[in-house]
Protein backbone atom coordinates (compact mmCIF):
# COMPACT_ATOMS: atom_id res chain seq x y z
CA UNK A 1 0.00 0.00 0.00
CA UNK A 2 1.53 3.32 -1.11
CA UNK A 3 1.61 5.89 2.00
CA UNK A 4 1.65 9.63 2.54
CA UNK A 5 2.71 12.11 5.18
CA UNK A 6 1.04 15.17 5.49
CA UNK A 7 2.46 17.92 7.13
CA UNK A 8 -0.44 20.53 8.38
CA UNK A 9 -2.63 17.08 8.36
CA UNK A 10 -5.59 19.30 9.84
CA UNK A 11 -5.72 21.90 7.09
CA UNK A 12 -8.79 22.12 4.63
CA UNK A 13 -6.64 21.47 1.67
CA UNK A 14 -5.09 18.29 3.50
CA UNK A 15 -8.48 16.68 4.61
CA UNK A 16 -9.71 17.15 1.01
CA UNK A 17 -6.28 15.34 0.13
CA UNK A 18 -6.35 12.72 2.47
CA UNK A 19 -9.90 11.58 2.17
CA UNK A 20 -9.04 11.09 -1.65
CA UNK A 21 -6.11 9.28 -1.43
CA UNK A 22 -8.10 7.07 1.44
CA UNK A 23 -10.21 6.14 -1.23
CA UNK A 24 -7.97 4.96 -3.39
CA UNK A 25 -6.34 2.92 -0.86
CA UNK A 26 -3.24 4.80 0.29
CA UNK A 27 -1.92 4.71 3.99
CA UNK A 28 -2.15 8.34 5.45
CA UNK A 29 -0.06 9.62 7.94
CA UNK A 30 -1.14 13.23 9.39
CA UNK A 31 1.16 15.61 11.20
CA UNK A 32 -0.85 17.61 13.30
CA UNK A 33 -0.49 20.42 15.91
CA UNK A 34 -3.90 20.02 18.07
CA UNK A 35 -5.18 17.15 19.87
CA UNK A 36 -8.59 17.92 19.06
CA UNK A 37 -8.20 17.38 15.63
CA UNK A 38 -7.52 13.64 15.93
CA UNK A 39 -11.00 12.30 15.75
CA UNK A 40 -11.69 14.18 12.80
CA UNK A 41 -8.87 12.57 11.37
CA UNK A 42 -9.24 9.01 12.20
CA UNK A 43 -13.08 9.52 10.99
CA UNK A 44 -11.12 10.68 7.43
CA UNK A 45 -9.16 6.94 7.72
CA UNK A 46 -5.90 8.91 8.44
CA UNK A 47 -3.45 7.99 11.40
CA UNK A 48 -2.52 11.20 13.58
CA UNK A 49 0.98 12.32 14.55
CA UNK A 50 0.61 15.17 17.11
CA UNK A 51 3.69 17.33 16.41
CA UNK A 52 4.05 21.41 16.02
CA UNK A 53 6.07 21.93 13.83
CA UNK A 54 6.79 25.17 14.64
CA UNK A 55 8.51 24.02 17.98
CA UNK A 56 10.26 20.99 16.26
CA UNK A 57 13.76 20.55 15.49
CA UNK A 58 15.10 18.95 12.29
CA UNK A 59 16.31 16.00 14.14
CA UNK A 60 12.42 15.70 15.54
CA UNK A 61 11.31 15.86 11.89
CA UNK A 62 13.61 13.59 10.83
CA UNK A 63 12.17 10.75 13.35
CA UNK A 64 8.51 11.38 12.47
CA UNK A 65 9.53 10.79 8.78
CA UNK A 66 11.68 7.30 9.69
CA UNK A 67 8.60 6.41 11.89
CA UNK A 68 6.02 5.95 9.21
CA UNK A 69 8.59 5.63 5.68
CA UNK A 70 6.07 7.78 3.48
CA UNK A 71 6.33 6.85 0.19
CA UNK A 72 5.10 11.07 -0.38
CA UNK A 73 5.50 13.80 2.00
CA UNK A 74 3.10 17.09 1.45
CA UNK A 75 3.92 19.83 2.92
CA UNK A 76 0.44 21.75 3.68
CA UNK A 77 1.05 23.75 6.99
CA UNK A 78 0.53 27.12 7.11
CA UNK A 79 -0.15 30.05 10.08
CA UNK A 80 -3.20 30.90 8.58
CA UNK A 81 -5.15 32.91 10.03
CA UNK A 82 -3.09 33.22 13.08
CA UNK A 83 -0.42 35.20 10.72
CA UNK A 84 -2.74 37.73 11.03
CA UNK A 85 -2.60 38.06 14.79
CA UNK A 86 0.85 37.51 14.77
CA UNK A 87 2.70 37.85 11.21
CA UNK A 88 5.97 36.36 12.98
CA UNK A 89 3.86 32.97 13.01
CA UNK A 90 4.67 32.98 9.16
CA UNK A 91 7.86 33.28 9.41
CA UNK A 92 8.24 30.60 11.62
CA UNK A 93 5.96 27.92 10.29
CA UNK A 94 5.37 29.40 6.58
CA UNK A 95 9.69 29.67 6.07
CA UNK A 96 11.69 28.03 9.19
CA UNK A 97 9.19 25.24 10.00
CA UNK A 98 9.32 24.01 6.00
CA UNK A 99 12.71 24.71 5.66
CA UNK A 100 13.29 22.30 8.61
CA UNK A 101 11.11 19.68 7.08
CA UNK A 102 13.38 19.85 3.48
CA UNK A 103 16.18 19.26 5.89
CA UNK A 104 14.44 16.49 7.48
CA UNK A 105 13.36 14.67 4.52
CA UNK A 106 16.85 14.28 2.71
CA UNK A 107 18.05 13.50 6.96
CA UNK A 108 15.58 10.65 6.95
CA UNK A 109 16.38 9.25 3.28
CA UNK A 110 12.84 7.24 3.20
CA UNK A 111 12.12 9.05 0.43
CA UNK A 112 13.13 11.92 -2.09
CA UNK A 113 9.33 12.83 -3.34
CA UNK A 114 7.86 15.92 -1.60
CA UNK A 115 5.07 18.26 -3.07
CA UNK A 116 4.71 21.44 -1.14
CA UNK A 117 1.82 23.93 -1.10
CA UNK A 118 3.32 27.85 -1.87
CA UNK A 119 1.48 30.47 -3.25
CA UNK A 120 0.99 32.55 -6.47
CA UNK A 121 3.29 35.08 -6.66
CA UNK A 122 5.99 34.36 -4.52
CA UNK A 123 8.70 35.84 -6.02
CA UNK A 124 11.65 38.50 -6.18
CA UNK A 125 9.57 41.65 -6.14
CA UNK A 126 12.68 43.36 -6.91
CA UNK A 127 12.98 41.49 -10.27
CA UNK A 128 11.03 41.37 -13.50
CA UNK A 129 7.18 40.89 -13.44
CA UNK A 130 6.76 37.21 -15.09
CA UNK A 131 5.97 37.91 -18.73
CA UNK A 132 2.81 36.28 -18.84
CA UNK A 133 1.03 38.17 -15.99
CA UNK A 134 -1.67 40.93 -17.45
CA UNK A 135 -2.64 43.94 -16.19
CA UNK A 136 -5.17 42.44 -13.78
CA UNK A 137 -2.17 40.36 -12.71
CA UNK A 138 0.06 42.77 -11.76
CA UNK A 139 -2.49 44.32 -9.40
CA UNK A 140 -3.61 41.29 -8.39
CA UNK A 141 0.46 41.40 -7.19
CA UNK A 142 0.14 44.87 -5.76
CA UNK A 143 -2.71 43.64 -3.44
CA UNK A 144 -1.38 40.48 -2.15
CA UNK A 145 2.34 41.94 -1.08
CA UNK A 146 0.03 44.73 0.21
CA UNK A 147 -1.90 42.65 2.51
CA UNK A 148 0.29 40.13 3.90
CA UNK A 149 4.05 41.35 3.00
CA UNK A 150 5.39 39.06 5.64
CA UNK A 151 3.34 35.79 4.56
CA UNK A 152 4.78 36.43 1.20
CA UNK A 153 8.15 37.10 1.70
CA UNK A 154 8.45 33.76 4.25
CA UNK A 155 6.78 31.74 1.36
CA UNK A 156 9.37 33.19 -1.44
CA UNK A 157 12.11 31.88 1.11
CA UNK A 158 11.49 28.88 1.60
CA UNK A 159 10.66 28.32 -2.30
CA UNK A 160 13.90 29.88 -2.92
CA UNK A 161 15.74 27.23 -0.07
CA UNK A 162 14.14 24.45 -1.47
CA UNK A 163 15.70 25.17 -4.92
CA UNK A 164 18.48 26.80 -4.61
CA UNK A 165 19.76 23.71 -1.55
CA UNK A 166 18.19 21.27 -3.77
CA UNK A 167 21.86 20.00 -4.67
CA UNK A 168 22.89 19.17 -0.87
CA UNK A 169 19.49 17.78 -0.04
CA UNK A 170 18.63 15.97 -3.59
CA UNK A 171 14.50 16.07 -2.93
CA UNK A 172 12.23 15.06 -5.88
CA UNK A 173 10.34 18.38 -5.38
CA UNK A 174 7.11 19.86 -6.94
CA UNK A 175 5.90 23.24 -5.63
CA UNK A 176 2.26 23.83 -6.39
CA UNK A 177 1.25 27.50 -6.00
CA UNK A 178 -2.32 27.96 -6.26
CA UNK A 179 -3.74 31.28 -6.44
CA UNK A 180 -6.31 32.47 -3.96
CA UNK A 181 -8.88 29.35 -3.06
CA UNK A 182 -12.07 29.32 -1.98
CA UNK A 183 -14.67 27.07 -0.54
CA UNK A 184 -17.06 27.15 -3.97
CA UNK A 185 -17.90 23.86 -5.62
CA UNK A 186 -14.97 22.30 -7.37
CA UNK A 187 -15.78 21.87 -11.16
CA UNK A 188 -12.56 19.31 -11.77
CA UNK A 189 -11.02 21.87 -13.83
CA UNK A 190 -7.90 24.47 -13.51
CA UNK A 191 -5.55 26.37 -15.31
CA UNK A 192 -2.01 25.10 -13.91
CA UNK A 193 1.63 26.23 -15.46
CA UNK A 194 1.89 29.79 -15.82
CA UNK A 195 -1.31 30.54 -14.74
CA UNK A 196 -1.63 33.66 -13.41
CA UNK A 197 -3.60 35.26 -10.16
CA UNK A 198 -6.89 35.31 -11.51
CA UNK A 199 -9.74 34.03 -12.01
CA UNK A 200 -10.08 32.24 -7.94
CA UNK A 201 -9.64 28.15 -8.09
CA UNK A 202 -11.93 26.17 -5.81
CA UNK A 203 -10.19 24.55 -2.54
CA UNK A 204 -11.01 21.05 -3.38
CA UNK A 205 -9.35 21.87 -7.19
CA UNK A 206 -6.49 22.62 -5.54
CA UNK A 207 -6.07 19.06 -3.38
CA UNK A 208 -7.00 17.22 -6.43
CA UNK A 209 -3.99 18.54 -8.02
CA UNK A 210 -2.02 17.21 -5.25
CA UNK A 211 -3.60 14.16 -5.86
CA UNK A 212 -2.69 14.05 -9.67
CA UNK A 213 0.91 15.56 -8.72
CA UNK A 214 1.39 12.29 -6.47
CA UNK A 215 0.21 10.27 -9.12
CA UNK A 216 2.13 11.81 -11.35
CA UNK A 217 5.95 11.30 -10.95
CA UNK A 218 7.27 13.32 -14.27
CA UNK A 219 5.73 16.78 -12.32
CA UNK A 220 9.33 16.48 -10.26
CA UNK A 221 11.10 19.57 -10.46
CA UNK A 222 8.13 21.28 -11.99
CA UNK A 223 7.06 24.70 -9.91
CA UNK A 224 3.75 26.06 -11.46
CA UNK A 225 1.04 28.55 -10.62
CA UNK A 226 -3.00 27.06 -10.66
CA UNK A 227 -5.87 29.34 -11.05
CA UNK A 228 -9.56 28.94 -12.26
CA UNK A 229 -9.91 27.13 -15.48
CA UNK A 230 -11.08 24.70 -17.84
CA UNK A 231 -8.78 22.34 -18.32
CA UNK A 232 -9.72 18.68 -16.86
CA UNK A 233 -7.21 18.66 -13.94
CA UNK A 234 -5.78 15.26 -14.74
CA UNK A 235 -4.63 17.00 -18.14
CA UNK A 236 -3.83 19.87 -17.05
CA UNK A 237 -1.13 18.31 -14.42
CA UNK A 238 0.09 15.99 -17.39
CA UNK A 239 0.80 19.25 -19.83
CA UNK A 240 2.66 20.84 -16.43
CA UNK A 241 4.91 17.38 -16.47
CA UNK A 242 5.23 17.54 -20.21
CA UNK A 243 6.61 21.21 -20.44
CA UNK A 244 8.19 21.09 -17.27
CA UNK A 245 6.99 24.53 -16.30
CA UNK A 246 9.12 25.93 -13.66
CA UNK A 247 7.68 29.30 -12.95
CA UNK A 248 10.27 30.16 -10.55
CA UNK A 249 13.12 30.36 -12.83
CA UNK A 250 16.52 32.21 -11.68
CA UNK A 251 15.60 35.69 -12.84
CA UNK A 252 12.50 35.31 -10.22
CA UNK A 253 14.22 34.91 -7.50
N1 LIG B 1 -6.25 30.45 1.16
C1 LIG B 1 -5.68 30.73 0.01
O1 LIG B 1 -6.24 31.42 -0.83
C2 LIG B 1 -4.28 30.22 -0.26
C3 LIG B 1 -3.77 30.40 -1.53
C4 LIG B 1 -2.52 29.89 -1.83
C5 LIG B 1 -1.80 29.21 -0.86
N2 LIG B 1 -2.33 29.04 0.38
C6 LIG B 1 -1.53 28.28 1.36
O2 LIG B 1 -2.09 26.99 1.52
C7 LIG B 1 -1.95 26.59 2.88
C8 LIG B 1 -2.95 25.49 3.18
O3 LIG B 1 -4.26 25.96 2.92
P1 LIG B 1 -5.52 25.47 3.78
O4 LIG B 1 -6.70 26.12 3.17
O5 LIG B 1 -5.48 24.01 3.92
O6 LIG B 1 -5.17 26.19 5.17
P2 LIG B 1 -5.52 25.75 6.66
O7 LIG B 1 -6.83 25.07 6.71
O8 LIG B 1 -5.30 26.96 7.50
O9 LIG B 1 -4.38 24.66 6.97
C9 LIG B 1 -3.14 24.94 7.49
C10 LIG B 1 -2.82 23.84 8.46
O10 LIG B 1 -1.49 24.03 8.96
C11 LIG B 1 -1.53 23.65 10.32
N3 LIG B 1 -0.45 24.20 11.11
C12 LIG B 1 -0.22 25.50 11.41
N4 LIG B 1 0.82 25.61 12.23
C13 LIG B 1 1.25 24.34 12.47
C14 LIG B 1 2.27 23.79 13.25
N5 LIG B 1 3.09 24.56 13.95
N6 LIG B 1 2.42 22.44 13.30
C15 LIG B 1 1.58 21.63 12.58
N7 LIG B 1 0.59 22.10 11.82
C16 LIG B 1 0.42 23.44 11.76
C17 LIG B 1 -2.84 24.21 10.82
O11 LIG B 1 -3.17 23.57 12.04
P3 LIG B 1 -4.03 24.35 13.18
O12 LIG B 1 -5.43 24.38 12.67
O13 LIG B 1 -3.84 23.49 14.36
O14 LIG B 1 -3.41 25.71 13.31
C18 LIG B 1 -3.77 23.84 9.68
O15 LIG B 1 -4.30 22.57 9.86
C19 LIG B 1 -2.18 27.90 3.62
O16 LIG B 1 -1.57 27.85 4.91
C20 LIG B 1 -1.47 28.89 2.74
O17 LIG B 1 -0.11 28.99 3.10
C21 LIG B 1 -3.54 29.53 0.69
Amino acid sequence: MPSVLIFGGSGKIAKFITASLVKQDYKVYSVIRREDHVPELRELGATPIIQSLEDSTVAELTATIKSSTPDVVIFAAGAGLRAFEDPNLSILVDRDAAIRVFDAIAEANCTKRLITISTIDTRNRDKLSPTWYNEEDQKGSDELWGMLPTYMKAKFEADKDLVEQNSRRGLEYTIIRPTWYGDGEPTGKVKAGLAGISPKVSRKDVADVFVACIENPATVGCVFEVSGGEVPIKEAVQRVAEEKVDSFGEIYR
